[in-house]
């Protein structure tokens, strides 16, 4: 399995942890106990930040695969042209 595949496959699945945080952290807004956003109970903000660990290299993996097709055109374009190679 190369780089870019693996890259492109973690980030697959990192995506759905991501989206499985978003939506224990919509659970615990929605069920949190009135009165408890005085800073008491802090689970909420727990849940939250859970989702925050997904998602940090979520957006590395993804910058990853932004960057991929602008370094292939820009391979291209420095690559030498065939027929070019210079034998000794
Ligand atoms: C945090 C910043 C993120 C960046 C910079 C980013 C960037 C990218 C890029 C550039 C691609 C490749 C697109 C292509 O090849 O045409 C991609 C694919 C994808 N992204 Fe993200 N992404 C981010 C976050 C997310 C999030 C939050 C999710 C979903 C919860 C997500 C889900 C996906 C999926 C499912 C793919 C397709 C993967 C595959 O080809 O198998 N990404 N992303």
């Amino acid at each position: 399995m190369n780089w870019t595949k693996l890259i492109r496959e973690t980030h697959r699945w990192l995506s759905l942890a991501f989206t499985v945080a978003v939506i224990a952290n919509i659970v615990a807004m929605i069920t949190q106990k009135p009165g408890a956003e005085g800073g008491q109970d802090q689970s909420a903000v727990l849940v939250g930040l859970l989702a925050l660990i997904p998602l940090i290299p979520l957006l590395f993996t993804g910058l990853y695969l932004f960057a991929l097709p602008y370094v292939a055109r820009w391979r291209r374009v420095n690559a030498p042209a065939v027929g070019s190679e210079q034998h000794p």
